[in-house]
């Protein structure tokens, strides 16, 4: 196969991660990067060498050079965007979260069987050496049966503001913005299951703190500290139809003396810590062992969108499997709408489906 087409649409922040990654590659050209900014994709096309730019995103979609599209735009615009780049006949890699509701999420997944083309999502956290070397753990049997996990991502002032902070433009704050991650790497580890109920507490107390300049936080590229609609706090029990739960606490402002980050599976034969760093806990002869695995990143490292970019791009010229399909996008955004609907009811919210 010739060198693959490559479109990106967005030209943010995370934008350098996808250009990144395919700059790691011979095997792909960079054809064209689009902006609703048009400034923005004109700026990123001469720093990264894009042949073209344009602030129109049909553009870019009407390109017969472009096969494959990364999506790094607002949450508002990952469904529409990556339906009509499929339908346009483009391979689409969307940023997370896959979209904003659960409707939104079903007509993509729909789109994606219809269409025929690849949509890989990119939950990058389940690239991560760390995440690979316990999920092979795992599927050796070495954790038993997983029946508990948590997930948790604290920040003290990290709400990035912008967009992020709008729910118009993002659909919520830190749950669909970092608990996306943290929930998906434990679900993904237990396998999946599928979810049935949620209860949840959501707090907006704090504030997005943008009064705190003494610490660095990541900032959407319209960083406006006037501009705060989302939760500062959301805890949440995840229950599952195999029995199984998940805790999950996540935050953009809260009062801890530092950020931290934990996910943790809980079988019956092991446990695993997989984030602050990677450690097993297991039994034999009667005594309690904590494994240290020995490699180069025992926490999530950013070499992960390296790997995340390249397997799309395998998986574009038919060289991979898909690794983290629609369906797992559909999943999460039912489990993180229904943790929204709880915690603004004040009570367990069931899921239908
Ligand atoms: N995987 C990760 O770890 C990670 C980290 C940060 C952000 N993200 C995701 O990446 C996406 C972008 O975040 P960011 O931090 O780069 O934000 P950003 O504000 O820095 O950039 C977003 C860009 O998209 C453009 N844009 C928005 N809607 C558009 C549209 N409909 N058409 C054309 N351009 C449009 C904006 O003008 C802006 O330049 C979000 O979905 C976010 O959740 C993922």
């Amino acid at each position: 196969m010739s060198k693959v087409g490559i479109g990106v649409i967005g030209a943010g922040n995370i934008s350098e991660m996808h250009v990144d990654g395919y700059k790691q590659r011979d095997d792909v050209d960079l054809v064209m990067i689009a902006d609703m900014v048009p400034e923005r994709a004109s700026e990123k096309a001469a720093k990264h060498g894009f042949a073209h730019h344009t602030g129109d995103v049909d553009e870019l979609l009407a390109r017969d050079d472009i096969q494959a599209v990364s999506i790094c735009t607002w949450n508002n615009s990952h469904a529409e965007l990556a339906i009509r780049a499929l339908r346009a006949g483009r391979h689409v890699l969307g940023e997370k979260p896959l979209c904003m509701s659960v409707d939104e999420a079903l007509e993509l997944q729909k789109v994606v069987h219809e269409t025929g083309k690849h949509f890989e999502l990119g939950q990058v956290r389940r690239y991560g050496q760390n995440a690979t070397v316990l999920k092979s753990f795992i599927d050796a049997g070495d954790l038993g049966d997983i029946h508990y996990a948590k997930a948790s991502m604290l920040r003290r002032a990290g709400n990035p503001g912008g967009w992020f902070a709008d729910p118009e433009r993002s659909g919520g704050g830190p749950l669909i913005d970092i608990g996306v991650h943290c929930i998906d790497l434990a679900w993904w580890l237990m396998g999946k299951p599928k979810v049935t109920s949620v209860s949840a507490n959501s707090y907006s107390t704090i504030g997005n703190r943008a009064n705190i300049t003494t610490l660095d936080r990541w900032l959407a590229s319209d960083y406006d500290p006037a501009v705060n609609g989302v939760e500062d706090l959301v805890n949440a029990v995840i229950r599952f139809d195999n029995g199984a739960s998940i805790m999950a606490d996540v935050s953009y402002s809260l009062h801890i003396p530092k950020e931290t980050m934990l996910v943790a599976v809980y079988g019956d034969k092991g446990g695993a810590e997989l984030e602050p760093s990677l450690q097993l806990v297991s039994e034999k002869y009667d005594t309690i062992l904590n494994i240290e695995p020995q490699i180069a990143n025992p926490s999530f490292d950013f070499q992960s969108f390296h790997k995340e970019i390249g397997h799309f791009v395998d998986l574009v010229k038919g060289e991979a499997e898909p690794f983290v399909p629609v369906e797992d996008g559909v999943e999460m955004i039912r489990i993180l709408r229904a943790i929204y609907e709880s915690a603004e009811a004040g009570r367990e919210v069931t899921i239908e489906r």
